[in-house]
């Protein structure tokens, strides 16, 4: 049964108090499994970049990686709502760029909505957008495409001044037209203010218990993430384990000449009969 999530079953499952599951992909075969499992919402994040390519940041990713990361997801997404990420400077020339770029991550990547990292300063451009007819799910707190500008990987939100700008940024987006709203990195009685005071949606990470959703990148909590491991990530299994045993199993069996036998093999050609 085709049971896909929109825009007002996010903001319905906020209504009944339902907890909004949220987890990034990258390509088919995975996004097969988490819309299989029931997950709500599945983000192509830029986080692609660390997480698949081997980049330092988010920063590199581009459109064109974006396009073909998401059709992949989309594909296989029969149910899950599914969020494409703006990468980098793809929204910050001009309205008529980012129109541009989001109308491509839609028409040619199949994206519902797309993502895009700011406050105030992006309020208009969220608005052109939504005006389109472009679903748009807002991104404040850490914001990792200007990672050079926070001066890191920090907690955002944590004085008086940086908590009302988060929460005036978070109403200018709610304005603007935004169906969900992410909040990384902010302390937890912040992200529950923030959460009480919209409508629409808010998906945590790094955030606490208080949101609407909660997302993580599916890399790190799977235990696929090789190095810094951050304080808010659970990790439910680790993957690179059971890879690193498969593998070491099978460079044994092949040396060890146990694989392949003749089960695995193509049965001898028949000789001619006379
Ligand atoms: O790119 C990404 O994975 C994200 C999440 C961290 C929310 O933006």
């Amino acid at each position: 049964m085709n049971d896909k999530i929109t825009v007002s079953t996010l903001k319905k499952l906020k209504k009944d108090g339902i907890k909004i599951t949220a987890l990034t992909a990258y390509d088919y075969p995975t996004a097969k499994i988490l819309d299989e499992i029931g997950i709500h919402f599945i983000l192509v994040g830029d986080s692609l970049g660390m997480a698949v390519l081997g980049y330092e940041s988010t920063i590199p990713v581009t459109m064109d990686d974006m396009v073909r990361h998401t059709k992949a997801v989309a594909k296989a997404a029969k149910n899950a709502f599914v969020v494409a990420d703006m990468p980098f400077m793809s929204y910050n020339i001009s309205k008529e760029d980012a129109l541009k770029n989001a109308a491509r991550l839609l028409a040619e990547g199949g994206t519902q909505a797309v993502k895009l990292e700011g406050g105030v300063e992006i309020a208009e451009t969220v608005k052109a957008i939504v005006n389109a007819g472009i679903p748009v799910v807002g991104h404040i707190g850490l914001t990792p495409q200007s990672v050079n500008q926070l001066g890191g990987y920090k907690v955002q939100g944590k004085d008086d001044k940086t908590a009302s700008k988060l929460k005036s940024d978070a109403k200018s987006l709610e304005d603007a037209g935004i169906c969900a709203l992410v909040l990384e990195c902010v302390p937890m009685d912040l992200a529950k203010e923030i959460t009480e005071s919209l409508s629409i949606p808010t998906i945590g990470i790094g955030a606490g218990p208080y949101c609407d959703g909660q997302i993580l990148v599916l890399h790190d909590m799977l235990g696929l993430t090789q190095g810094h491991k951050p304080k808010f990530v659970k990790q439910y299994a680790n993957i690179s384990q059971i890879i690193k045993d498969a593998v070491g199993n099978y460079i044994s069996d092949v040396q060890n000449r146990l694989f392949p036998t003749e089960e695995y093999s193509f049965a001898n050609r028949k000789s001619d009969e006379k």
